[in-house]
């Protein structure tokens, strides 16, 4: 019988991965003091090393960039000791690991920034409320970024790209998905900017690639990949034409020659919404020349599918690799999957995070 397409290898930038099942960036709120990983961290992402290629959680590039509670970080010097317990024990079981470098924007609050507002391309406020060590609290409207602070910003996610490569990563993916400060740019919902990086598509654009180009300078374009969701509505975060907005942009990032572009299909519903691909991936395939990663809602048939049909290159899983360590296996064997425990996805211990059974555990492995 032939392989499973999502078991067959790929080499990524040179990078080579002995199948095409990647774990996808997950936050799990369990750092430690000083946001610092930890060793439990570093068993968690070894017992998932079975991935040809892992996206570490959301790791934030400056104490601007926080956003949630016990996230890590990568700009201290302990924060880069921690992280390379994590990457030396996702190497010595043979797998690959990016860091995904994240500043949160306006998803974030006060209390991480001595009382003042977070910062953001606009002054607009996001929807709902954020998660706080003390409970769920209202978002508050963030600081407009002046024009000078910008370069600033753009260096810090170089220096976080530096600091993941002395911390033993592979590389960076760039976390400009899911509402965060580089889908702030880039979506006309929340830039109102009326400077060189607000308006047009190409100034929308403008921050997302000066971030690119010094992540690029920095560690290598082939080291760099960078996460996108054109048609994601996280904190009530819109635009007018993502077909527009995200086919400029990768027509510019295909110049780059970077790792990958990692796209998110839609988590909600956006057939009724004008100019909102409902295939993402399937549609940028078309103007994006490079690796594309595909995720979100994918199960075991719909990524081979995805893979076999050309769509995407790589097919990266969240909520099952969370609960099943041994993700590639149970797809190998067509085996059953454990279920999530959503009370568990973020803060606490080893439950929900290091205890989810491999299948040697369990006993209920389906026939062929
Ligand atoms: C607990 C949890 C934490 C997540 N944290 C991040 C994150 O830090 N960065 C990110 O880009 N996406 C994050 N996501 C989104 C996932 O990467 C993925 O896009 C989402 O789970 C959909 O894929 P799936 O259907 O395979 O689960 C998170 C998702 C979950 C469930």
């Amino acid at each position: 019988m032939n392989k499973q397409p999502l078991l067959t290898k790929y080499n990524l930038s040179g990078l080579k991965l002995s199948n095409r099942v990647v774990m996808a960036p997950m936050t799990r709120s369990r750092a430690g003091e000083g946001n610092v990983p930890t060793d439990l961290m570093a068993k968690y992402y070894r017992q998932r090393s079975s991935a040809g290629f892992i996206i570490s959680e959301g790791t934030q590039i400056s104490q601007q960039g926080i956003g949630y509670p016990w996230t890590p970080g990568i700009h201290t010097k302990d924060q880069i000791e921690g992280w390379n317990k994590v990457t030396k024990a996702v190497h010595e079981e043979g797998s690959n690991i990016f860091a995904q470098i994240w500043h949160v924007g306006r998803v974030s609050h006060p209390r991480y920034h001595n009382g003042e507002p977070p910062v953001a391309p606009s002054a607009v406020k996001p929807e709902g409320q954020i998660f706080t060590a003390n409970g769920m609290k209202e978002f508050v409207t963030p600081r407009a970024l002046q024009s000078d602070e910008i370069p600033g910003i753009i260096e810090d996610y170089a220096q976080a790209a530096r600091n993941a490569i002395k911390a033993g990563f592979d590389g960076v993916e760039i976390h400009g998905a899911n509402g965060y400060l580089i889908d702030q740019f880039l979506k006309d919902g929340t830039n109102k900017r009326s400077d060189k990086y607000g308006g047009s598509l190409q100034n929308r654009s403008r921050f997302a690639v000066e971030v690119v180009e010094a992540v690029s300078d920095a560690i290598g374009s082939d080291r760099t990949g960078i996460r996108l969701s054109p048609v994601g509505r996280n904190q009530g975060i819109s635009d007018s034409n993502p077909k527009e907005m995200f086919g400029y942009l990768l027509e510019q990032l295909n110049d780059y020659n970077l790792a990958y572009v990692h796209l998110m299909e839609a988590i909600s519903d956006v057939s009724d919404i004008d100019n909102y691909p409902t295939k993402v991936t399937e549609y940028f395939r078309n103007i994006y020349n490079g690796t594309i990663i595909t995720n979100a809602g994918y199960d075991q048939d719909s990524g081979n599918e995805a893979i076999e049909n050309g769509t995407a290159d790589l097919v990266a899983y969240g909520r099952l690799f969370l609960a099943n360590p041994d993700l590639p296996a149970r797809f190998e064997a067509n085996a059953k999957l454990n279920d999530q425990d959503k009370s568990t996805f973020y803060g606490g211990d080893e439950e929900g995070y290091t205890d989810y059974p491999f299948m040697s555990q369990s006993t209920e492995v389906a026939a062929e």
